[in-house]
C-alpha cells in the first residue's frame, strides 16, 4: 500500500503490468489466469483491440460532453442496441458510471413513478438477504448483507429482507415447482406483513452473485414472483449488475425465466472493465410518467459519457460478434461439470451451483449437515491467496449473510477456450490439494 492510496483494508497485492485475453502480468512477469474476470467484470477478456479502437475513435471526436449541453449520437445507439438486448417492453435506459448508481437510480426511477400514478405511501423495497446491491447507501439499505450494513443503520432507512431461496442448504429439490412456490410464499407472507400498499418493489438477483455464490433459483421462482408483483401492485426490479452482458448463458439473466421485470439494473461486463460504466433499462411507460410529472430528480455528471458508451458499444459488439453468450453456455458447461469432478475428489466441496459462466462452489466441514468450515479457519481468503500464488485469480465471500461459510466464484471471460479451463482446472486442482494439505488436515 502506498503512503498516499487506501481501499478497504491494508492488504497488498503485486503491481499491474499488462493484460491480456485472460491473462494479467505483475511488473515481476507474473502471469494470473483471471478466473473470476476481476469481480466478474471481464466479460469480454482484457485489451480487446476492437474495443481499444472503439474508444481511440470517439476519443479523437469527443470524450465528454455534458448530456444538458448536447446530445450525442453514440451515446443514443448505445441505449437503442442495449434496449433491444432487453425483455420487450423495456426500452428507456439511464446510464451511470457502476452497479451502485444503477441501483440508487432504479430505487428513485421506481419511487418517483408510484408517486407520479398517485401512490405516494409506496416506498419499500423488499429484497433478500444475502444478497449485494453494492456499496452507497441507498443500495446498502437494500443490500442484505449485515456486515456490510450494520455500522450505517442509524444513518439510513434499511429496507425489508426476505430469505434468499436457498434450496440446497433446506434440502429441498430445486426442480420441484413446490420448492419455488414455497418461497414465494415466504415473499408474499413479508408484503403482507409490511402493508402491500407500502410497498414500491421487488428487488432480486435473478441468479445470485457474490453474496449467494451463483445461486440459481428454484424452478417457478421467478414467475410465482412476477405473479406477486402484479397481484399487490409492485414493480419488479432484477439487479443484472453480475449476471448481465452473457454472463449467464444469455444477454440478460431474465432471459432464463418466463417473468419479465419491469427494469433491469446492469454494470460490470456492459463496461466489460474497459470503462466504469452501467446502465437502468426501464419499462418506457413508468419513465414517460416520471418525466409527465416534474422531470427525474436524479443524474450524475459523468451519466452518458461518450466515450464510456463507445467503449460500451465496442463490447456488445464483441459479445455479438463472438456469440459469447453461447461460448459462456458451452464453456461454463465444462467448468461446471470439472468442478463437479473436484467435487467428489474433494468431499470438503459441499456444494457446485450456478449457470454458464456464473458459477461458485461453496466449502462445508459436513457436506450432508451443510456444516460450514470453522469460521477462524477463514478459508474464503486462504484458498483465494494459495491460488494467487499459483497464478489463479478466483474471488471468495463468506457465504452465510457475510458472517461465516466460504464460497469461490469461478467465473472466467466468456472469450475462454476449452484448453484454458484446463489450465483454470489444474490451477485450481493444484491449490485445492494445497489448501487442505495446510489447513484441513486437524480439521478433519
Ligand atoms: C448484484 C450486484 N449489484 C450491485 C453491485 C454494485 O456494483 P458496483 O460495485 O459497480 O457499484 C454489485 C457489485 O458487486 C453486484 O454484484
Amino acid at each position: 500500500m502506498s503512503d498516499h492510496l487506501f481501499y478497504q483494508s491494508r492488504q497488498t497485492r503485486p503491481f499491474i503490468d499488462r493484460a491480456e485475453g485472460i491473462y494479467l502480468w505483475d511488473v515481476d512477469g507474473q502471469r494470473y489466469l483471471d478466473g473470476s474476470s476481476g469481480a466478474m467484470v471481464s466479460n469480454i477478456g482484457h485489451s480487446h483491440p476492437h474495443v481499444l479502437s472503439c474508444m481511440a475513435e470517439q476519443m479523437q471526436k469527443a470524450t465528454f460532453a455534458y448530456r444538458l449541453h448536447f446530445q450525442s449520437d453514440i451515446v443514443e445507439r448505445f441505449a437503442k442496441r442495449l434496449a433491444q438486448k432487453a425483455p420487450a417492453g423495456l426500452d428507456k435506459v439511464f446510464f451511470v458510471s457502476g452497479g451502485s448508481e444503477a441501483v440508487e437510480t432504479a430505487i428513485k426511477l421506481a419511487r418517483q413513478a408510484t408517486i407520479a400514478r398517485g401512490e405516494p405511501d409506496r416506498f419499500k423495497i423488499i429484497s433478500r438477504t444475502p444478497s449485494y446491491h453494492g456499496s452507497t447507501l441507498g443500495a446498502v439499505a437494500v443490500t442484505g448483507t449485515p456486515p456490510f450494513a450494520d455500522p450505517f443503520a442509524p444513518m439510513m432507512r434499511e429496507m425489508p429482507k426476505v430469505r434468499a431461496p436457498l434450496h440446497y442448504l433446506d434440502g429441498l429439490d430445486m426442480d420441484d415447482p413446490t420448492t419455488g412456490a414455497h418461497y414465494v410464499q415466504q415473499m408474499e407472507e413479508k408484503i403482507l406483513a409490511e402493508g402491500p400498499e407500502s410497498v414500491l418493489a421487488v428487488l432480486v438477483e435473478p441468479i445470485g452473485g457474490a453474496s449467494t455464490g451463483a445461486l440459481v433459483p428454484p424452478a417457478g421462482y421467478m414467475e410465482g414472483l412476477r405473479a406477486l408483483c402484479d397481484k399487490y401492485g409492485l414493480l419488479l426490479i432484477y439487479d443484472e449488475v453480475m449476471t448481465g452482458g452473457g454472463r449467464t448463458g444469455t444477454y440478460f439473466a431474465a432471459d432464463h425465466f418466463g417473468a419479465t421485470p419491469d427494469m433491469i439494473i446492469s454494470a460490470k461486463g456492459l463496461g466489460g472493465g474497459y470503462v466504469p460504466l452501467g446502465a437502468v433499462i426501464s419499462r418506457n411507460d413508468l419513465v414517460e410518467d416520471v418525466l409527465d410529472h416534474g422531470g427525474f430528480l436524479h443524474g450524475f455528471t459523468n451519466a452518458a459519457m461518450p466515450l464510456a458508451a463507445a467503449a460500451g458499444m465496442g463490447v456488445l459488439d464483441v459479445v455479438e460478434d463472438e456469440q459469447l453468450c453461447a461460448r459462456a453456455s458451452r464453456i461454463g458447461g465444462m467448468v461446471y461439470n470439472r468442478l463437479r469432478d473436484l467435487q467428489s475428489q474433494y468431499p470438503f466441496i459441499g456444494d457446485v451451483r450456478g449457470k454458464g459462466l456464473l458459477l461458485a462452489f461453496e466449502l462445508m466441514a459436513d457436506a450432508t449437515t451443510k456444516q460450514v468450515l470453522p469460521k477462524e479457519l477463514n478459508a474464503h481468503a486462504k484458498l483465494v491467496n494459495i491460488a494467487y500464488d499459483n497464478g489463479l485469480i478466483i474471488y471468495s465471500r463468506r457465504t452465510r449473510n457475510g458472517a461465516e461459510g466460504d464460497h469461490f466464484m469461478v467465473c472466467p471471460p466468456l472469450i475462454s477456450s476449452a484448453a484454458q479451463v484446463d489450465e483454470l482446472m489444474g490451477l485450481l486442482e493444484k491449490s485445492l490439494a494445497q489448501f487442505a494439505d495446510l489447513y484441513l488436515k486437524e480439521v478433519a
